[in-house]
């Protein structure tokens, strides 16, 4: 099946069996292997990518399911000579160690504080959506979709809340 997206903001055009996953369809087609592939299914964050500003787990889903979407991964947040804001915060706080799940991460975290700074969607609950600020609590609640098997939680969510200040 032919899919056209566009992809950090270039446009893409595939030609792929209808079986192939978004994850596979950005790391073996695209060569944006900064997308992770960790449990590959839908349990530990790592594939995370945006696709039309929300967070997708990219394992769970069908490349072909995306045509005309816009997807942002890794590749698309920051260069390795100019870091987005973000990824500066993840390095001053030490939000790593061995750094495997740092893509899902940041796109997961990007995506989040966009929500937040647009207001939480309605299934939100109030005490969470009054907070109007990111508490570490609601960072940990906001963020469980991404683990990371060294536990360097507190550095990234430390990165998370000045990021989002
Ligand atoms: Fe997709 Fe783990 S690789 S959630």
């Amino acid at each position: 099946m032919k899919l056209s997206f566009t992809v950090n903001g270039s446009p893409k055009t595939l030609d792929l069996d209808h079986r192939v996953t978004l994850l596979d369809a950005l790391r073996d087609r695209l060569g944006l292997t900064g997308t992770k592939k960790g449990c590959d299914h839908g349990q530990c964050g790592a594939c995370t990518v945006m696709v039309n500003g929300q967070r997708v787990n990219s394992c769970l889903s069908l490349a072909v399911m995306h045509d005309d979407d816009e997807i942002t991964t890794i590749e698309g947040i920051g260069t390795p000579e100019k870091l987005a804001r973000l990824q500066q915060d993840f390095v001053e706080c030490d939000g790593f160690q061995c750094g495997y799940c740092t893509p899902g991460q940041i796109v997961s975290a990007t995506a989040m504080i966009e929500e937040a700074k647009a207001g939480w969607p309605s299934y939100v609950s109030p005490s969470l959506a009054d907070m109007g600020q990111l508490t570490d609590e609601e960072i940990a609640e906001r963020m469980s979709g991404n683990l990371c098997r060294c536990s360097a939680y507190p550095g990234i969510r430390q990165a998370i809340a000045k990021e989002a200040e």
